[in-house]
């Protein structure tokens, strides 16, 4: 569905943001940039949306350049970014109405997205009276409105409470379940994990490692064990390797001498991973 070629952006101080990234997204697919602030994320996807020129490379979706076609890919997808830009002081439903007659969306339209993101009680209200949640909600709801093809998120829970997040992540799923391509971008190991099919980990404007959450985890990750047992009569932490045949041993030790407080294997997390390959931990 989308196929990014060898893109590369550098902003006016030649500083590389986006260094020769290549990569490709499946029909349906739920695909993940995960990285920290100044990756390239935002980057990439005003690259993938056709707002941001790309200083060399060629981005396609559904076989059309976004740079030779911009106004026909703009019908195939929908757009989520960090920054509102709704009209303040009219109702969420205006609002939808607004964008929803620059693409011919019916009545009957804008009342199904209304419902399926649950906006539909507060329809009315003007959307300055929003907290950042209900209005980041709004924003979704727009960017369906027309039945894109693809749907881009840029950093889509960013600065929300646990319980909108639940509901965003929610609302995410359900649109990959009705088949539509998304690409998301987070700086949240978590939503990483929990949402993609695929994720890119990025950093300083390079893909260092491209796969699911899974394989990413089990290939780059390793997994330890946390103990805490007595010695000299102090209970000592400590973290040792699972795949280990001295841990092995320290445990059937410190177990057969009854020493043995507490022990706890850690999975490998998408944080490991990021650390692991890149040197860096995730903000
Ligand atoms: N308009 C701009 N002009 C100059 N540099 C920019 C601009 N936008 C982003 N950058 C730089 O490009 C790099 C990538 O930024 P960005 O794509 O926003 O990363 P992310 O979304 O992963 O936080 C950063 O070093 C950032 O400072
Ligand atoms: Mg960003």
């Amino acid at each position: 569905m989308i196929d990014v070629k060898q893109v590369s952006k550098y902003y006016s101080n030649n500083k590389k943001a986006v260094d020769d990234l290549s990569f490709s997204v499946r029909q349906g697919e739920l695909f993940g940039f995960l990285g920290p602030n100044g990756a390239g994320k935002t980057t990439t996807i005003r690259m993938m949306i056709g707002l941001l020129q790309p200083t060399e490379g060629e981005i396609t979706i559904n076989n059309l350049s976004v740079q030779r076609n911009k106004k026909q890919v703009q019908e195939d997808i929908g757009v989520v970014f960090e920054l509102p830009n709704l009209y303040l002081r009219s109702s969420i439903r205006d609002n939808l109405k607004l964008f929803g007659d620059l693409h011919n969306v019916s009545n009957a339209r804008i009342d199904e997205v209304l419902d399926s993101l649950q906006l539909l009680e507060r329809q009315n209200d003007k959307v300055s009276s929003l907290s950042k949640g209900w209005k980041q909600r709004v924003l979704i709801a727009r960017a369906l409105l027309h039945q894109p093809k693809v749907l881009f998120l840029d950093e889509p829970t960013s600065g929300l409470d646990p319980n909108t997040t639940a509901l965003i992540r929610g609302f995410i799923n359900n649109f990959k379940q009705e088949g539509t391509t998304i690409v998301l971008t987070t700086h949240d190991m978590h939503e990483a994990d929990e949402l993609c099919d695929r994720v890119g980990i990025m950093c300083n404007g390079k893909l260092a490692a491209l796969d699911d959450p899974s394989k990413l985890k089990s290939t780059h990750g390793k997994r330890e064990l946390q103990v805490e047992y007595n010695r000299d009569g102090l209970a000592v932490k400590e973290t040792w390797p699972v795949d280990d045949v001295e841990t092995a041993k320290s445990v059937y030790q410190l177990m057969s001498s009854q020493q043995m407080i507490s022990m706890h294997t850690k999975e490998a997390s998408l944080g490991d991973v990021f650390a692991v390959l890149t040197g860096s931990e995730l903000s």
